[in-house]
């Protein structure tokens, strides 16, 4: 198939577009903000566009046509989206927009990267299900949830399959480590480099952390089942709840620092708890994490070891 991946440059888009390679003929449009062409094997056609660019859109996907779209290129950082919100809609809701207008007259298949850390709220009962009410509570989630409508909406209307990815907390190889986004990168980055680290709040607040090779088979399972996944919404994650806490003491043993965190007042609006039920993708499709936390921690380690990725920023 010809599949084309937004985002495909970045920490989760170029795992993607490497498991893509070997059966499919795989494009990426990129506007290299966080992400890098080194990310990406020699031999992926790289377009430099940015889906805030309503004509350059338009005149790639007039001159090109795909069988799927993975839609991924977006604006990740909570904190941005609460600092520059409308930076950060204009990327996640106006550039969604943008690529759905662009892609009509194509009717591929779109596949949505969407959030599922952001997007519910906090939520009595863990693990979330698909069904509970969004109730995003920062810019980010807002504008991920308009995209996930929008989507709906309009490639509903025009024909055009969709299926929305609502995905957990990613970590693994290639995270940047110096944005807001990916504690896992953070913390490994920085006991590797001997600095200081820092928790926001008591350390017991829980996230769903999942590891991106778990991320590209389930996008990988979605594409195997189109009539059971098109026009469908699923969680992507394990299921458990880990806290920031036990995630520090695994990677500290990991990396053998000697190091202490250094404990911050809360950040405002942090959720406190989140883990998302994986049931519905499991049983549509199959598909289900392989990754223990300590394997895809240890996998992520090693490679920031050998890579010593971003050292020099
Ligand atoms: N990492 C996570 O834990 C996580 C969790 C839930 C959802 N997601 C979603 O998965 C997707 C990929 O996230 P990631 O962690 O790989 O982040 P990333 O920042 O590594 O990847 C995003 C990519 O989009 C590109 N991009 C940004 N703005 C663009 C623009 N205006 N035009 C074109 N390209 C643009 C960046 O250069 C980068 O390569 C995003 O849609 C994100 O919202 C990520």
């Amino acid at each position: 198939m010809r599949i084309l991946v937004t985002g495909g440059a970045g920490f989760i888009g170029s795992h993607l577009v490497e498991a893509l390679l070997p059966k499919h003929e795989v494009s990426v449009i990129d506007n290299l903000s966080t992400g890098r062409r080194e990310n990406l094997p020699q031999e992926v056609p790289l377009y430099e566009i940015d889906i805030r660019d309503k004509e350059a859109l338009c005149r790639h996907l007039l001159s090109h046509s795909y069988d799927v779209v993975f839609h991924l290129a977006a604006q990740i950082d909570v904190r941005t989206s609460v600092e520059a919100p409308l930076r950060d809609a204009e990327i996640n809701i106006i550039g969604t927009l943008h690529l759905l207008e662009a892609l009509r007259k194509q009717v591929p298949w779109i596949v949505f990267a969407s959030t599922g850390g952001a997007i519910y709220g906090e939520k009595p009962q863990l693990p979330i299900p698909e069904s509970e009410a969004p109730q995003p509570e920062s810019p980010y989630g807002i504008a991920k949830l308009a995209g996930e409508l929008y989507i709906r909406s309009i490639a509903g209307l025009a024909k055009m399959p969709y299926t929305i990815l609502r995905l957990a907390n990613v970590y693994g190889p290639r995270q940047n480590p110096h944005g807001e986004a990916g504690v896992v990168a953070i913390f490994t980055h920085r006991l590797l480099t001997k600095q200081p680290v820092f928790i926001y709040g008591d350390g017991e607040q829980t996230r769903d952390f999942v590891y991106v090779a778990d991320v590209v088979s389930a996008f990988l399972a979605v594409l195997r089942y189109p009539q059971r996944t098109h026009n469908e919404t699923f969680n992507v994650g394990t299921g458990k709840p880990t806290s920031v806490n036990r995630l520090y003491h695994l990677i500290a043993a990991m990396t053998e620092a000697e190091s202490v965190p250094t404990y911050l007042p809360p950040k405002p609006g942090e959720l406190r708890h989140n883990a998302l039920s994986i049931q519905k993708l499991r049983v549509a499709t199959g598909w289900q994490p392989r990754y223990t936390l300590e394997a895809g921690i240890r996998q992520t380690v090693e490679s920031f070891q050998q890579r010593r990725p971003f050292s020099k920023l």
